[in-house]
């Protein structure tokens, strides 16, 4: 592999009108975050040392929610959207002072490989001065063809417009991946026009005025999948359902179980260790890491939570941001964590909140158990001792502490710290009437 510098130009200025959306098209999330950052990783990972992205200006205000995925990028402004090659020519200064290879991607095509960009990259080592990613398009409509010659040697993109009926009927399609030398980038763009159909400045002219000056130019093929390009909701989904089938993919190859893989839904950032076993349909928000061994019931919804060797999660189980689920412990069905430390063998079996919480090692919490954490203005912390035993339907109002090894009678309502080892019973004394309820129906005439 060569070892000269590259950086990539995401073009994303296109306003994406067919989302009928309030977002710019590139902040839609598959797998949980943009497509850009799926671009922008993708580029990372073949090794990319520089990132620009041009944007359109109504998107300047974005330019701060894509740093956040893509931190070292370049923001440039296309304030006219005159074409691919226009686009490009909006990060003119970057080009200008750079010596190595860029590669342009669009901000629309997250299923991206990174290896797709290390082939390209490839094709300039082997002396290249451009390199351009074609697929075979089930239907070609709409995209520029490729135009080979015999030897299989690209002469041409021609777009859809220009393109005669023998040139329309070509499979082989542009993909708009391109990759270029910088050093030819500048002369061979400044050399576009924009006398076609569309009166825009095409990328894809670089071709033909790259063979004229004598600069080889090669060709590498992807599938028609990865280079799948977003334009409405309907492709967003499918996007998301060939990024769903890889992270399955991946998550079986790292030794994971998952008995009904297409009903789990997982973020670009799941986490998951060894032998961990996932029942059907449990839904994976953003920082969600499994440890090995772990069993997840099935229907269950995880979001920043931290899920520790051995644990049984589920069934219907719903960890939110800052759940952080100790080793061996059991959370059972209908119990929701939020923002609270579970440690070593507690258990949590039902129907029960925990919320801004630390509970001990091997505690147990008994059915319906709430921890009232929020007093309609503040959350406040419960602090639950290991060892201790909360009966069922306890409500532990927060800020409380159990002492280790207390116990906390059935229904209890509890407002003030209990001591350790201590029994805790907040109940009316039980009143019997012998005899009442006979006399009752009698009354009512049964
Ligand atoms: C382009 C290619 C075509 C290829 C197709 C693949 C050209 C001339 N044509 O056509 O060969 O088959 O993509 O999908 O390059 N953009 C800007 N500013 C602009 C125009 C476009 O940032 O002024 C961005 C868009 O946001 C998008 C990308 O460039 O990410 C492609 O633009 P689009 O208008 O979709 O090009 P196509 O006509 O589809
Ligand atoms: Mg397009």
């Amino acid at each position: 592999m060569t070892e000269r510098p590259w950086l990539s130009i995401i073009l994303a200025a296109g306003l994406g009108t067919r989302m009928k959306s309030a977002l710019p098209k590139v902040m839609h999330a598959v797998a949980g975050r943009p497509m850009i950052a799926h671009v922008a990783a993708a580029a990372r990972t073949a090794g990319a040392e520089g990132l620009a992205v041009v944007i359109g200006p109504e998107m300047e205000g974005i330019s701060d929610a894509l740093h956040e995925f893509a931190p070292a990028a370049a923001f440039v402004v296309q304030v006219e959207r005159l074409g691919t090659a226009h686009a490009v020519l909006a990060a003119r200064s970057i080009i200008a002072g750079f010596d190595g290879d860029v590669v342009i991607l669009y901000g629309d095509t997250p299923l991206l490989l990174p290896d797709t960009i290390v082939r390209l990259r490839m094709a300039l080592a082997a002396g290249a001065g451009l390199a351009v990613l074609g697929f075979e398009a089930a239907d070609p409509t709409g995209y520029g063809r490729l135009i080979l010659d015999e030897s299989g040697a690209l002469l041409a993109v021609r777009e859809e417009q220009e393109a005669s009926e023998t040139e329309r009927a070509i499979k082989l399609c542009n993909s708009g991946v391109m990759a270029f030398r910088a050093a030819h980038m500048l002369p061979i763009l400044d050399r576009i026009g924009r006398s076609n159909a569309k009166g825009e400045y095409y990328l894809t002219d670089a071709i033909e005025i790259a063979r004229e000056a004598g600069i080889g130019v090669a060709v590498e093929i992807a599938t028609e999948q990865e280079v799948l390009g977003v334009n409405d909701r309907a492709q967003l989904a499918m996007a998301e359902s060939i990024i769903q089938h890889r992270l399955r993919l991946a998550a079986l190859a790292e030794g994971a179980t998952l008995i009904a893989p297409d009903t789990v839904t997982f973020s670009h950032d799941t986490r998951l260790g060894r032998d961990v076993i996932i029942e059907p349909n449990v839904f994976f928000g953003l920082r969600v890491t499994v440890e090995d061994n772990v069993h997840i019931r099935a229907n269950c919804h995880f979001e920043g939570a931290h899920i520790r060797e051995g644990a049984i999660v589920g069934p219907f189980a719903r960890l939110r941001p800052g759940a952080d689920i100790g080793p061996d412990t059991r959370i059972g069905n209908f119990v929701e964590v939020k923002a609270s430390t579970i440690e070593k063998g507690s258990k949590v079996n039902h129907l029960s909140y925990i919320g801004d919480a630390r509970v001990g090692p091997k505690v147990n919490i008994g059915a319906g158990t709430i921890v009232c954490n929020y007093d309609g203005f503040n959350k406040h912390v419960t602090e639950i001792g290991a060892g201790a035993f909360v009966g069922s339907n306890s409500a532990l109002v927060a800020p409380v502490k159990i002492g280790e090894g207390a116990y906390i009678g059935t229904g209890s309502v509890i407002t003030r710290d209990i001591e350790p080892d201590a029994l805790a019973l907040e109940r009316n004394e039980l009143k019997q009437i012998p005899g009442w309820a006979a006399r009752f129906r009698a009354r009512h005439g049964k």
